[in-house]
């Protein structure tokens, strides 16, 4: 059956949003924002579409990324639910707060050096290169990079690490998986832990006392950390740094080529760039939905959620409401872009913000001024939801005088 957006079938009928593999989301996001801005889809999964919603949501205590304890056992193989993002109350604050000068102004600063040399080396390798894929020869590196750098991994680590952390970025993007897949993503994601293990196992804490794994590793000695507590959280800021900076490089170029005028206007003040990222990231967000589970019976707009169901904040529908942004659907870099929800809200706003931004713009600097006659290749360039991810799998750009 086909299902229009204007058909009055189509609420009823509304599949799981998560996971279709929708290559672009947004109408159907304007039509449940318009019509049915907190609605239940086919399988009984809590929507919530509009801004206003999406903040209240992530806001309030009683939903929780992790389910609340019942009578039916949850299925937590990796261990899971020790990641920071589904922790509550003390023991999230605890994590949090270890984890926060990993993101300090210094720690930052001191990985700028590194993040600028990294976008030289692989945009002067380029330079020569009439036509490359965004994707697999700068978004895929650099975040990696930059994420073994902050957790004290060898950069010839990497590549091992991002194929064993593939299985776990499946997991938790939230995609429908045949239990087949599932068992596949499990192997693969032990395997990142067993490989991170091992690394652990050799390093001196001391000699690199500033080094997440060190930090890491002191902590588990003090007795503060559990070594599974320790493996699942070291996974999660690999997944978290990793995926979502590349997909986000390749919604951010893709969005700004595509509006000429935005790229034109950066080339003539490369002083707007840290406006632009904020806005490219309003605008096409790499994760466009988190995952909540109401802790109690909440009463929303009318509606009862019962304690245990499912609500997916759609961050993505939320960041074009028209209630929030004037013209959301447009890029505007003079917006006041402090309401995007790109990267949450409440507790578990996104603690990597400040890095990811870092990364962009100084890849849109370096672009600006080394690739300026830089566009879209012509040509599908066709972007995948994989689950509540969202992002382009290969973006092909090329010089125009090239
Ligand atoms: C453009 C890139 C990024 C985007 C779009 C993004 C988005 C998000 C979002 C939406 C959340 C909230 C999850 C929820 O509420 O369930 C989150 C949490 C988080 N992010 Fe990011 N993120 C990005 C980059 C990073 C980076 C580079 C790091 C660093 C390793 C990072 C670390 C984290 C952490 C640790 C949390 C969990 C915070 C908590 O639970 O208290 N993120 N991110």
């Amino acid at each position: 059956m086909t299902v229009t957006l204007a058909d009055p079938d189509f609420y009823s009928a509304l599949p799981s949003i998560i996971g279709t593999g929708s290559a672009d989301p947004y109408p159907v996001y304007a039509w449940l924002r318009a019509n049915r801005p907190l609605c239940r889809d086919a399988s009984g999964v809590w929507l919530a579409s509009s801004h206003a919603l999406v903040t209240r949501i992530l806001e309030d205590a009683r939903f929780s990324a992790r389910m609340p304890p019942s009578a039916t056992p949850f299925d937590d193989a990796l261990g899971y639910t020790d990641m920071i993002v589904f922790q509550n109350g003390a023991e999230h604050d605890r994590l949090r707060r270890f984890l926060a000068p990993l993101f300090s102004r210094k720690a930052l600063a001191a990985l700028q050096a590194f993040i600028d040399d990294e976008i030289a080396r692989l945009v002067e390798r380029l330079r020569d290169t009439p036509r490359f894929d965004l994707v697999a020869d700068i978004a895929s590196v650099l975040p990696v990079r930059t994420i073994c750098r902050l957790l004290g991994f060898p950069d010839a680590h990497g590549a091992r690490y991002l194929e064993a952390s593939t299985g776990a970025w499946q997991l938790i993007s939230g995609a429908p998986l045949a239990p087949a897949e599932r068992m596949s993503a499990i192997t693969q994601t032990e395997a990142f832990l067993a490989q991170v293990e091992s690394f652990i196992a050799g390093i001196d804490p001391d000699a690199m006392p500033d080094h997440a794994a060190s930090r890491f590793l002191h902590l588990e000695r003090e007795g503060g950390i559990g070594r599974r507590e320790m493996l699942v959280n070291i996974l999660f800021l690999f997944i978290a740094g990793y995926g979502t900076t590349l997909l986000s490089i390749g919604n951010g170029l893709a969005a700004l080529l595509r509006a000429p005028r935005a790229w034109q206007a950066l080339r003539a003040d490369p002083a707007l760039v840290p406006q632009a990222v904020r806005e490219l990231y309003r605008h096409d967000a790499a994760v466009q939905a988190v995952f909540r589970y109401a802790w109690e019976d909440v009463e929303i707009d009318g509606q009862r959620i019962r304690r245990g169901e499912l609500v997916v904040p759609l961050l993505g529908a939320a960041n074009r409401d028209p209630a929030a942004f004037d013209a959301p659907d447009e890029i505007r870099f003079e917006r006041e872009a402090g309401r995007s929800l790109t990267f949450g809200a409440g507790p578990h706003s996104c603690m990597g913000l400040a890095l990811a931004r870092m990364q962009l713009e100084s890849l849109l600097r370096s672009l600006l001024a080394h690739m300026p006659d830089l566009r879209l290749a012509p040509g599908p360039q066709v972007r995948q939801q994989h689950g509540s991810f969202h992002g382009y799998d290969r973006l092909v750009l090329e010089r125009a005088g090239g």
